[in-house]
């Protein structure tokens, strides 16, 4: 709590490093039950999901691999409908792989709509969202999550991965901020 009185933009913590380590256990010992084959492959979406991928991937007991892209989207304000462009490619094919979208929090599902019908081109054995935050009140388009950690109120959140103007990100903690 001591570092949190140091930074007077954040309001309360929603989860605490703890909680978030006890979620992604679960979630990564789900996950490998549900594919034993060997074909899995996480992909992280930069930077946001970095910190949650390297945290489930540990936690993942079959063989795993991993591949990251980077997006930049155009939108006029957050949170509005914006155009979404890959910026950093995959390195390698996905064709039959299964894949896990790795992303830090699904909002309006914009991106991670994109990001499904992008990759479902390119023939993997099977696709899906894995998401550390999920925010359903504020879901504009479908977008399928097959693994959260936690479904969050509509409020502005920091911290493991996700900014605010690029800082926070390596807060061990998810905060709000105050508005
Ligand atoms: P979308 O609205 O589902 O397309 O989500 C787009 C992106 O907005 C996410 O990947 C995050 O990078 C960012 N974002 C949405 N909500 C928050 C938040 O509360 N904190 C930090 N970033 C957010
Ligand atoms: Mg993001």
């Amino acid at each position: 709590m001591s570092d949190v009185a140091r930074l007077p933009e954040i309001e309360k913590i929603l989860f605490t490093e703890e909680q978030i380590a006890e979620r992604i256990r679960e979630l990564g010992a789900e996950i490998s039950a549900r594919y034993p084959e060997g074909r899995l492959k996480l992909i992280g979406v930069l930077k946001g999901s970095v910190f949650f991928l390297t945290a489930l991937a540990r936690e993942i007991s079959v063989p795993v691999k991993i591949d990251f892209l980077a997006i930049s989207s155009f939108s006029g304000r957050p949170g509005t409908p914006g155009l979404v462009r890959i910026s950093k490619d995959l390195d390698e094919p996905i064709h039959g792989d299964d894949v896990l979208l790795v992303e830090d929090i699904v909002d309006t599902g914009f991106t991670a709509r994109y990001l499904l019908q992008t990759l479902a081109g390119r023939n993997p054995n099977s696709l899906g969202i894995c998401t550390l935050l999920d925010r359903t009140v504020r879901r504009i388009v479908q977008a399928p999550v097959l693994f959260r950690c936690f479904e969050i109120p509509d409020r502005f959140v920091v911290g493991f991965g996700l900014d605010y103007r690029q800082l926070y990100r390596n807060l061990k903690y998810i905060a709000v901020m105050k508005p």
